[in-house]
């Protein structure tokens, strides 16, 4: 059946991160931010912050305002062009909330329950102290989503359960009503869809799990974060290999090798055959500061000027609300909600 909105001129691509830290870490720049700029040339591009989500969790509101300018900042700096890209703050988009609700309304008690970052982050103070907001998240995610009828939502592993979850909440939808979402697809690349905590590799990089040295701050002074990686936890042996299982920390350092200095592992594999781990950490350490540096300038350049950056947002919320608010009027339609202009303009 077709939709009522015309479908995209090229098909779009969207994805949102939480501003929830003082700066990005390496992880959500390798698995995710650096795909979103690749993404931007062959596709309409709308990438926010998602401040709403950040609430979930107790947070300080001046806090709060400064990380979603700085979030924004570092999007800009590593590589998402405002003038393609709708760059973008959730709270600035209302329509987000009001399609959570509809969601909310067609996701089930036990799904949510299911949800593994709920039951993760609810585990650590019970489940009583968790918010009712932490509990649906995924369907205010899935909201930021289905509004814009993408076919890509580039991210890291973590959030492929999300993903599932908003894929069958548009089917659901669409069975039960019309068909109104397109089914996104989740972007995730194999190789880097796991970046590792440099000192217990077993784990994912974290903002809120990994310990200050085993995270890579992109903002951070350069000369600290090479200091990270040349403390980083190597494995039991001595060769230089690309193991997951056998050998977790080599592996992880070869994968943001390979990322930041744009070559492949097997190349990089060979380059250091017979030479040791010092080698390659001091090597990646390099790489890393070359890589970083312009990104920090760029950064702090973009927060010397708060009215531009607010500018920008400000159009960026402006091409947003203008698709969400017209997949958001299908859906209420849909939905059976009454449209309110004729009565309004009668009282
Ligand atoms: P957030 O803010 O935790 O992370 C932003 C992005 O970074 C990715 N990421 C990683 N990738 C690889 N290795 C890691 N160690 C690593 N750590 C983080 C995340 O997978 C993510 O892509 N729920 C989302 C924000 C969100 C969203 C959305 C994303 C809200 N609405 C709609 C996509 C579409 C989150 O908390 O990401």
């Amino acid at each position: 059946m077709p939709e009522s909105s015309p479908p995209p001129a090229r098909p779009r691509v969207l994805s949102g991160i939480q501003p929830t830290a003082d700066s990005f870490h390496l992880g959500n720049y390798i698995g995710a931010v650096r795909q979103w700029a690749a993404l931007q040339e062959d596709f309409e591009p709308f990438f926010f912050i998602a401040d709403m989500h950040a609430i979930t969790v107790e947070a300080d509101p001046k806090v709060l305002r400064e990380r979603s300018r700085k979030s924004a900042a570092q999007l800009i700096a590593a590589g998402v062009d405002p003038q393609r890209a709708a760059i973008f703050l959730q709270s600035h988009v209302p329509e987000h909330a009001q399609l959570a609700w509809v969601l909310m309304c067609l996701t089930g008690f036990g799904e949510a329950r299911r949800m593994t970052q709920f039951k993760d982050k609810s585990a650590k103070g019970g489940e009583g102290a968790a918010s009712v907001g932490l509990f649906t998240y995924p369907m205010l995610m899935a909201a930021d989503i289905l509004l814009y009828r993408p076919q890509y939502v580039p991210v890291g592993e973590d959030q492929r359960q999300h993903l599932e979850l908003t894929r069958d909440l548009a089917q659901r939808f669409n069975h039960r009503y019309k068909r109104t979402f397109r089914l996104p697809e989740p972007y995730i690349l194999k190789e880097t869809a796991k970046i590792r905590d440099l000192q217990s590799p077993d784990n994912k990089m974290s903002k809120s799990a990994s310990s200050p040295t085993g995270i890579i701050e992109m903002l951070d002074p350069p000369s600290q974060s090479a200091k990270k990686v040349r403390s980083a936890v190597t494995d039991s042996g001595t060769e230089i290999r690309f193991d997951e299982a056998a050998k977790p920390g080599v592996s992880n350092l070869l994968t943001i090798y390979s990322a930041l200095a744009g070559r492949s592992i097997e190349e990089l594999e060979k380059d250091y055959q017979g030479r040791g781990y010092g080698d390659l950490k001091g090597d990646l350490a390099d790489v890393l500061v070359d890589f970083v540096t312009p990104f920090r300038d760029r950064t702090l350049e973009l927060l010397d000027d708060p009215a531009e950056l607010d500018r920008i947002l400000e159009d960026g919320s402006e091409r947003a609300a203008a698709v969400a608010s017209r997949t958001l009027a299908d859906v209420y339609d849909r939905v059976g909600f009454v449209p309110r202009g004729p009565v309004r303009s009668a009282r």
